[in-house]
């Protein structure tokens, strides 16, 4: 149950900001309501792939298929379901098409870790064993930088909303491959094999949206320099110094990696999967991401300790 809650807090999480990216980037239905679209941005995001609006939307409808279900699963055992309504203190964009309400998260200000990109292409290291992996562009990796037009302000010149695309391919991607690792990292200590069935049917979800995302972001408009921060450059990552099988754009399939022992041959895998601390190491990745900039000391204090109870779960203890 614990681990369930944790789960449902990172649901909700992940609900909260792809719906702030469906409100302006993707189609705003029944099944995903809010928001009206922006046509300058989902024009920069078609240049990864003409159906970006249709992805973002199942890609948010899954996210709250999942919050919702877990939360249904644990009221039904008489747990606690997981609400953060509390904490939706944070400011929606002020572009033509976002909803004005309270937000979780915040895609104006991220720091996004690109290092996915070259540790899914990596053949000899795996971060299981330590190992890093150097960022496919390093300029997004530091610093703020908006995923979606923070206002109208954001929409002109077309390299500067391209830019911002781009960012939101590569987050997109970030994102997804972090719920990739976190449920069979979840999942080795889990005890009922009904709640070990939930993550095993939930976290390969995760990772059709990832190898989606992966593909796309490879689309990417590059060279590209953002004309409003000119410290943001997108590079061609087929062209030397950069191209091989660390950063080639249509390599993205997971490359085989040493898995458990590097006595064993390389294997193509998820990684990392290692259990201990995945929880805090999730809540980690995301404060270090950016969305929870201005967030309260009271919101980060319940993820903490919803994490830290998922990390305590043994197996064989409810
Ligand atoms: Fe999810
Ligand atoms: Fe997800």
């Amino acid at each position: 149950m614990a681990i369930l809650r944790f789960l449902a807090a990172a649901e909700i999480i992940e609900t909260d900001l792809w719906q702030q990216y469906n409100e302006l980037g993707g189609i705003q239905d029944s099944e995903v309501p809010g928001g009206s679209g922006s046509p300058p941005y989902k024009e920069a995001l078609s240049f990864l792939d003409g159906d970006m609006d249709q992805y973002i939307h199942d890609n948010t409808e899954d996210e709250i298929s999942h919050f919702t279900f877990i939360n249904a699963y644990l009221a039904s055992k008489g747990a606690d379901p997981v609400n953060l309504d509390q904490f939706r203190t944070l400011p929606s964009s002020k572009a033509t098409g976002a909803q004005q309400i309270g937000r979780l998260t915040t895609l104006m200000r991220l720091t996004v870790d690109t290092s996915w990109w070259t540790r899914y292409r990596s053949r000899a290291r795996n971060p299981d064993f330590g190992d890093t992996f150097p960022q496919a562009i390093p300029s997004l990796a530091v610093g703020q930088h908006p995923a979606i037009p923070r206002s109208d302000d954001d929409l002109t010149p077309a390299d500067h909303i391209q830019a911002i695309a781009n960012t939101a391919a590569f987050h997109f991607a970030f994102i997804e491959q972090g719920g990739t690792s976190l449920y069979p990292s979840l999942a080795q200590r889990v005890s009922s094999p009904e709640v070990l069935r939930i993550l095993l049917s939930i976290g390969p979800t995760e990772t059709a949206h990832f190898q989606t995302w992966h593909d796309k972001a490879g689309n990417y408009k590059r060279p590209l320099t953002d004309p409003k921060d000119p410290a943001l450059v997108f590079p061609d990552l087929n062209s030397p110094p950069l191209g091989g099988e660390d950063f080639q754009t249509n390599l993205i399939m997971p490359e085989p990696c040493p898995f458990l022992d590097r006595k064993f041959p390389a294997c193509s895998i998820v990684r990392p999967t290692q259990t201990k601390r995945a929880a805090m190491g999730a809540v980690a990745a995301l404060t270090a991401d950016g969305l929870f900039i201005r967030q309260s000391r009271e919101f980060l204090e319940a993820l903490h300790e919803l994490a830290e109870k998922a990390d305590a779960a043994r197996p064989g203890e409810d």
